[in-house]
């Protein structure tokens, strides 16, 4: 099957689940981005997602949590049309599962330079919690807000803050995912931080990871001897087997003369059961000069294509690939969860069923037993889904 095409779909049901019945958000993939401060965690989290919106630079630019919400939307979906300045709008249905696009159509239409993104019918727009029923239609704006937001408490001068931002991308171009990036991990304090900086970012970092549904991305900068790997060391704490962790090695265009991480990428330096995967984000040159996402993707496929070390492993490397195991890994994380997910929603079941035989006359249907109902059909549904899933057990070979 098509894990790929698959996997919008599957997420979907699950959200709408746990949205609705208050099942635990455990049991939905949380991808996380970790390293050390400028190791590119930022520019990877804004190549995955395909957009233009955080703030990015040397040193440290991201002070709070920034849990990243994205929610697929379609054209025909009413909130479209909704006015802006209503309450807010929560999830959207989900909806025809073939329209869907997947990150890999994502970044292929992202990497066209007719701009047929620019084009699109419907908008994409963002929106923060702390700013109920404003849309940001200008991702330029979501920047300053998070810019904006992170100053109100964490300060101006590189304190740092445990209370996130919490934002929410609706657009037709995205998986239904959460995600979030996390402040980079220092040593040294620096401006209003305190002494004891590293513990504090150390602990706040793990607060994320080692949830058992977190999807580490440890990012590593090419530049950097690995075995010095913040980012590697924190995920092995929490994931020593290596199961959860997708080892990222950014700022390969900046390795020295004369070295290559071809050992890295082949897996000969340091095991991680996913593997490492070299990407070349947007040096701070092209950040400044505005280079455009589908230009800086293009640069990067010709950059490994075209480099006599990496020339045979080309289909291996960079953002795209990266994608694709990212929604392999998320696709085998749902599998793993599935029996978890069943046991719930049948004990939940199980529970409405008993409320219901308690009522006895089930001519005056109340508003819980309507509820229990719905859940009934919802337990089916999702039941339907996880058969479609476990009797599909073959995978997209990476
Ligand atoms: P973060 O602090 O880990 O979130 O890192 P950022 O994404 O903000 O990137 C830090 C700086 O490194 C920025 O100036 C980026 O332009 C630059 N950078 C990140 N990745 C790469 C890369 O692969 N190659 C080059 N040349 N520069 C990069
Ligand atoms: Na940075
Ligand atoms: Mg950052």
């Amino acid at each position: 099957m098509s894990a790929l095409k698959d996997l919008i779909p599957v997420v979907n049901k699950l959200q709408d689940i746990v949205t609705t019945t208050n099942l635990t958000e455990l049991d939905l993939p949380l991808l996380t981005i970790i390293g050390s401060q400028s190791a590119g965690k930022s520019s990877v989290l804004e190549n995955i997602v395909g957009k233009d919106f955080l703030p990015r630079g040397t040193g440290i630019v991201t002070r709070r949590p920034l849990i990243l919400q994205l929610i697929n939307i379609q054209p025909d979906d009413p909130l479209v049309y909704q006015n802006s300045s209503s309450s807010g709008p929560g999830y959207p249905e989900s909806s025809d599962v073939a329209e869907e696009p997947t990150l890999e159509d994502h970044l292929r239409k992202n990497a066209d330079p007719s701009g047929a993104d620019d084009q699109s019918p419907v908008a994409e727009w963002g929106q923060f919690l702390h700013l109920p029923g404003k849309r940001f239609y200008n991702f330029q704006e979501i920047r300053r807000e998070i810019e904006a937001e992170t100053a109100r408490i964490a300060g101006k001068n590189k304190g740092i803050s445990r209370v996130p931002i919490n934002l929410k991308i609706y657009s037709p171009n995205v998986l239904n995912l959460t995600m979030v990036d996390l402040p980079g991990l220092t040593k040294i304090p620096i401006g209003d931080q305190p002494t004891d900086i590293e513990r504090q970012i150390k602990n706040l970092i793990l607060e994320y990871i080692a949830r058992p549904n977190a999807i580490i991305l440890a990012v590593s900068p090419a530049n950097v001897d690995l075995v010095n790997s913040e980012a590697l060391k924190l995920a092995r704490q929490v994931d020593p087997q290596g199961k959860r962790t997708i080892g990222v090695l950014s700022k390969v265009d900046l390795m020295d003369h004369g070295t290559n991480a071809l050992d890295i990428l082949t897996g000969k330096v340091y095991p991680l059961k996913l593997g490492f995967i070299g990407v070349v984000n947007r040096s701070q040159q092209d950040i400044s000069v505005n280079k455009a996402l589908f230009d800086s993707l293009r640069a990067e496929e010709e950059f490994f294509q075209s480099h006599a070390a990496y020339r045979n492993i080309a289909n291996r490397c960079g953002t795209k690939y990266l994608a694709r195991v990212l929604n392999q890994t998320l696709m085998n994380h749902i599998r793993e969860r599935l029996p978890d997910i069943k046991a719930k929603l049948n004990t939940l079941m199980g529970q409405t069923e008993q409320e219901l035989a308690s009522y006895g006359d089930m001519g005056s249907v109340s508003e819980s037993n309507k509820g229990g109902l719905i859940l009934q059909l919802m337990t089916k549904f999702a039941t339907n889904f996880v058969n479609s899933i476990e009797g599909n057990s073959s995978s997209v070979s990476t």
